[in-house]
């Protein structure tokens, strides 16, 4: 059995190919793989692990794939990687997980993909990395106490001021390509149905456990995708902490950005370059080290009046996808109750595997409920949602599936 990281020459690659080698079951069962044969070969000397090298266009792929039990895909943008990765998992019949922020790769999988998937009778799990690991799991638990949920906020924020890291490259160069694609500019779940609306077009207030209160705005599509497709709740919108005025200047920027990347031949394609060579890779060691985020969602039953609320707290996000992405390929490798067919993250390991991540927290839930003298008070919007919980009798309860550890 034999677990094969593609794109280990990465930021992220990197972080997790390091991770493997010293983990002592997995460091027998890793093998480096991605497209440059210097980059590999040096990597896969310095940790001592086996390796090969091979461009996704190679029409030997499935060669490469043909021994290999899972895929760790951590090559990104996404939208370039997993087509032909995943096709070759489904002739090899081989797993595939990622660490995707992608709509439009998480799309493929889902909906085009999934039954030729289920038919190969192999397992894909994408999104294992911070978005979507930790929403997903926060957003099905919280679904999990109450399964009427009509509505689902979810956000987070770093959980001190001083908390903020630099971005890394690959996260940079997938905007851009998002933004080229005009995907993910910002997703919500509309009665059921996920579409592309506005940046920033809803704002609310937001109590954080360590980062306190903050004016939070809707951003971002991967994490609203993933929670759509494990709790099947109807109305999702995801956001991020943002000042008024950062906000409309971001909003500015942002359109004249895009349009620039669509409408001027090959601008992303030099601007991607450019990035190679002016962007370091990530965050350094020593800059991730003790930063911390804090992630909070809210569910709503609009009929019955009823509000629960959650927060979790993690790791930085760079840390936390590398610890998410070595979980995923420990479960896959060892759990035969799996049935083929894609998941997410919290579908296929449980909700509560966002507390196996080593260093989160999970906070006690509270219950928002009607009380004789609330009964007339009725939650329909998201604005008064917030007022309307603090109307309603609160009641604490363990955030677990099935009570306290
Ligand atoms: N969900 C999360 O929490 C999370 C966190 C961080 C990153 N990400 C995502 O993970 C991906 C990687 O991020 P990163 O920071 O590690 O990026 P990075 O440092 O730019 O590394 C990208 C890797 O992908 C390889 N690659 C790129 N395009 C390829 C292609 N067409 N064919 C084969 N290999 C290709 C690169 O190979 P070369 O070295 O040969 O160029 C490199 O190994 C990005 O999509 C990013 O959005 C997600």
């Amino acid at each position: 059995m034999t677990v094969m990281i593609y794109g280990c020459t990465g930021y992220m690659g990197t972080m997790v190919s390091e991770a493997m080698a010293q983990h002592p079951q997995l460091s027998q069962l890793c093998v480096l793989s991605g497209r440059s044969t210097t980059k590999v070969r040096n990597l896969a000397t310095r940790l001592s692990l086996p390796w090969c090298s091979f461009k996704l266009s190679d029409s030997l792929i499935d060669h490469y794939l043909k021994d290999i039990k899972v895929v760790l895909n951590m090559a990104g943008p996404y939208i370039e990687t997993t087509e032909p990765l995943i096709m070759s998992c489904i002739r090899t019949h081989t797993d595939y997980l990622d660490i995707s922020k992608e709509q439009q790769s998480l799309q493929l999988l889902f909906q085009s993909l999934s039954a030729q998937i289920q038919s190969a009778n192999i397992i894909a799990i994408p999104g294992l990395g911070f978005d979507s690991v930790a929403t997903d799991c926060l957003a099905a638990l919280l679904r999990h106490h109450l399964p009427t949920a009509t509505h689902l906020n979810l956000s987070f924020a770093f959980s001190n001021i001083a908390d903020g890291i630099p971005v890394s490259r690959g996260i940079w160069k997938t905007n851009v390509r998002n933004m080229f694609s005009a995907a993910d500019m910002n997703l919500a779940c509309v009665e059921g149905a996920i579409q592309e609306v506005p940046l920033f077009y809803k704002s609310r207030t937001v109590t954080f456990p360590n980062a306190g209160k903050a004016l939070v705005a809707t951003a971002g599509g991967a994490n609203c995708y993933i929670a759509s497709r494990s709790t099947h709740i109807e109305n999702i919108d995801t956001f991020i902490p943002i000042d008024v005025n950062i906000m409309r200047l971001i909003l500015f920027l942002w359109r004249v950005f895009a349009f620039l990347l669509r409408w001027i031949p090959l601008m992303h394609w030099f601007i991607l370059h450019v990035m190679d060579y002016s962007l370091t890779k990530g965050p350094t060691e020593y800059q991730r080290k003790g930063k911390r985020i804090d992630v909070w969602g809210e569910v709503r039953d609009a009929q019955q009046g009823k509000v629960i609320r959650g927060s979790i707290q993690v790791m930085e996000a760079y840390g936390f996808a590398q610890q998410a992405a070595i979980q995923g390929v420990l479960r896959i490798i060892s759990d035969r109750h799996i049935s083929p067919g894609v998941w997410t993250p919290s579908q296929a390991f449980g909700p509560e595997f966002v507390l196996s991540i080593p260093g989160t927290v999970a906070y006690t839930f509270v219950k928002f409920e009607h009380n004789q003298q609330t009964a007339k008070s009725s939650v329909s919007s998201t604005a008064s949602a917030t007022t309307t919980a603090s109307k309603l009798a609160a009641q604490s309860i363990p955030p677990l599936l099935h009570g306290s550890h």
